[in-house]
């Protein structure tokens, strides 16, 4: 059996990706590593929590006492590492929270894996990271593994300090290291807070749909699935110290995504007294809002012939299917009020 370190497994792609490895490698007993703040949720955890090959541990990964303690106690031969404050607009109203889990937990990690994995470089670190360390881009043009780091939101920037260590680790010590820099992910699981989750609910709800500054910014989207699809990949097969770029292949302005979504819900949701379109109403920007991500992926398909495998078509079904039974199901819709996302 082999022992694998994820931390952030009750967060929404480090659920799915806990459900996914659990589910494609039996041979693998999965340590879930999470302090479950507000992003977290048990809900997310529900189909695996009680398979005999999940431990769960709530515990934060800036405890350096204690992830020493996981690391010896179930011989960790591998860290998929996912736990991270990491909403944009959180990190501009308070970046304080960042900077400690972000930087200084992703140190923490390094240093026990460091520590424990003296004389076995087959044990691999794999670092999880965000697209938006490149910056922001103009109308044309896609981040390559070679785009010079540019972050510009303090999220952005925590995430590049964290990038900047595990390399560091790989130069100084050796560590078998990946970084994975991916696009906007989509799916089951995201926190409410989110733009995709908050266009859904809101309209559900027949509450504005707040869309920052004009709708244009653009991002890439990538279906959370094809992205744990990625992460098996380089996990297993990526080069020690190597960068991979993960993206859906598939950009859409924030107001046309807007715009699809309510559509979509109109005809689902067989509305008939409103148009979900018409709760949509453009809010204050956001500070430092970068314009638009864009990612090639052609190192990861000319290396392992990888592409995202779900059509934006299907991804989006899934997800609004996802989303309506949540929101329908719950007391969710009667008492949230997010503004922002
Ligand atoms: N969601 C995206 O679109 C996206 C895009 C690019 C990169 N990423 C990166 O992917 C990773 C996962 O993102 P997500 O959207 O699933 O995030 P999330 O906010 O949904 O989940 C984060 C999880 O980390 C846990 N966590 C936070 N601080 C912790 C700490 N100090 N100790 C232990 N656990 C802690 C939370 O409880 C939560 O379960 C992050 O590193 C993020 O930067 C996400």
């Amino acid at each position: 059996m082999k022992h694998l370190l994820i931390t952030g497994g009750a967060g929404f792609i480090g659920s799915n990706a806990v459900s996914y490895f659990l589910n494609k490698y039996e041979n693998y007993t999965i340590i879930n590593l999470d302090k479950m703040t507000y992003a977290a949720s048990e809900k997310n955890m529900a189909s695996f929590k009680d398979n005999p090959r999940h431990i769960f541990i709530k515990g934060d990964i800036t405890d350096s006492v204690l992830v020493e303690k996981i690391f010896a106690e179930y011989a960790v031969e591998g860290v998929i590492h996912f736990a991270a404050e990491s909403h944009v607009d959180n990190s501009i109203s308070g970046p304080d929270v960042f900077i400690k889990t972000n930087i200084l937990g992703t140190f923490v990690l390094l240093e026990a894996a460091r520590k424990a994995w003296i004389n076995k470089p087959q044990n691999r670190f794999h670092h999880i990271s965000t697209d938006e360390v490149y910056g922001s881009l103009g109308e044309t043009g896609a981040f390559t593994e070679d785009t010079a780091y540019a972050p510009n939101s303090p999220y952005s920037a925590s995430k590049a300090s964290a990038d900047h260590l595990v390399r560091s680790y790989f130069k100084t010590y050796g560590l078998n290291t990946v970084i994975t820099n991916c696009s906007n992910n989509y799916g089951p699981h995201q926190h409410d807070e989110k733009l995709i989750p908050t266009i859904i609910r809101h309209a559900l709800l027949k509450k504005p749909i707040p869309i920052y500054g004009n709708g244009k910014n653009v991002r890439d989207w990538l279906y959370v699935k094809d992205h744990c699809q990625a992460i098996d990949v380089v996990y297993h097969q990526g080069q020690a110290g190597e960068c991979y770029n993960i993206g859906g292949n598939h950009e859409l302005s924030n107001i046309t995504l807007a715009k699809l979504i309510c559509e979509k819900l109109n005809h689902r949701m067989k509305n008939t007294d409103i148009d979900y379109a018409s709760l949509i109403q453009y809010v204050p920007d956001r500070a430092g809002h970068d314009y638009r991500y864009a990612v090639s992926f052609q190192k990861m398909s000319n290396t392992f012939s990888w592409r995202p495998g779900t059509s934006f078509e299907e991804g989006l079904s899934q997800t609004l299917e996802y989303y309506i039974q949540q929101y329908t199901q719950s007391t969710k819709l009667s008492d949230k009020s997010v503004t922002c996302y």
